[in-house]
């Protein structure tokens, strides 16, 4: 059973993915009993790159109790969508006018496929996918604690948004693609008026089929409850933040935009330039001037928050042992159920 999902998002670049990962080989450090999932809901992946280790569309392990994976959207889609998809091309196949035509046929084969669903759903297909528990739990491995590496802000919405509007959106995605196809079909409609009436024959085979879809769409539609009802019982967001203006102004949407879907429980002021250094050179006391004005701001907006603070590291955190010295800058020696429950 999933107890926790962790949820790290803000701006690009301060650090979502690094904190993500060093977390997570933390949590598998501390609690060796719980199986622990790390997974990138970024399009463009990168955790392998920060774990130096091929992880792509598999749950491939890291530690004894540490899995990661980096979900193929697409992948994900043309499962989740393939009944779907062939019952609405049939449907539409047999809808008159057009399915009198073999190139519209052929158009609807090679359009509507899994390929031409926007971008938004498809992340969040995958995103239901992997956090639902019937299918969790037809893993090899069961996860106790999720730990998720979101894309920046406007994508990460759209993971949150769509689970409970999804069924609009294929709906509206299908009739779209099918007024397409009938108001191309418009003018062609006088022509093959005489032929179309045969087609009225198969109104009660249309009118199966809809219903089988209809039934598609119900499952789909509890499927984006179950997930809602999830996030918000055992989700927790953490957004990111350097010390700067465009990225603080960034966690303050990203809270206000998401706060209806998951609970928000700490914020990480990430690459701050330690206060040792910034004596020794004017170029970094500058700059560390500027991140000590944006640190208090960021504190006091967030002051109900836990405030996890980390300085910037000499070293890239890379590979295992490089992000647990990034976790170790994060957490110090905070407990994991510090880290899982830090408002607790
Ligand atoms: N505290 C730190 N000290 C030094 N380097 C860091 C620190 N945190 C992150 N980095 C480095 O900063 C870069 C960006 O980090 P990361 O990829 O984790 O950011 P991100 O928010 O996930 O970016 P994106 O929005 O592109 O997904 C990486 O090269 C990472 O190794
Ligand atoms: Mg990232």
């Amino acid at each position: 059973m999933i107890e926790k999902i962790l949820v790290l998002g803000g701006k690009g670049g301060v650090g979502k993915s690094s904190i993500s990962a060093a977390t997570a080989v933390l949590l598998s450090d501390l609690l060796p009993d719980k199986r622990i999932l790390l997974i990138s809901f970024d399009m463009a992946h990168n955790l392998s790159d920060l774990l130096s280790k091929d992880i792509g569309n598999a749950i491939t392990p890291l530690t004894s109790n540490l899995w990661a994976i980096e979900p193929d959207a697409n992948d994900y889609a043309e499962k989740y969508t393939r009944d779907l998809v062939k019952k609405m091309k049939t449907l539409m196949k047999q809808m008159p006018l057009v399915g009198m035509i073999p190139q519209i046929e052929e158009f609807i084969d090679t359009t509507f496929t899994s390929d031409s669903i926007p971008l938004a759903l498809k992340n969040a297909m995958f995103f239901q996918k992997i956090l639902d528990a019937e299918d969790i739990n037809s893993q090899d491995v069961q996860f106790d604690i999720i730990i998720a590496d979101f894309p920046p802000t406007a994508n990460m919405i759209t993971l949150f948004e769509i689970p409970e509007d999804q069924v609009k959106v294929v709906l509206k995605y299908s009739l779209n693609f099918y007024n397409s196809i009938k108001g191309a079909m418009h003018n062609f409609s006088k022509m093959f008026r005489q032929l179309l009436k045969p087609f009225n024959d198969d109104y009660e085979k249309r009118k199966e089929l809809g219903k089988e879809i209809f039934n598609m769409m119900v499952v789909l539609e509890k499927r984006g409850e179950r997930i809602s009802e999830l996030i918000h019982t055992v989700g927790s967001l953490r957004l990111v933040s350097i010390a700067e203006k465009p990225s603080f102004e960034e966690v303050k949407r990203a809270r206000d935009l998401t706060n209806k879907y998951i609970n928000l429980d700490a914020v990480h002021i990430n690459m701050i330039i330690p206060k040792k250094h910034a004596k020794k050179c004017d170029f970094c006391g500058q700059i560390s001037t500027i991140q000590q004005r944006y640190l208090v701001e960021i504190k006091s907006e967030f002051k109900n928050e836990k405030i996890w603070e980390s300085n910037r590291l000499k070293e890239e955190p890379i590979g295992l042992d490089g992000l647990r010295k990034l976790a170790r800058e994060i957490y110090n020696d905070a407990s994991a159920y510090d880290i899982l429950d830090p408002k607790a």
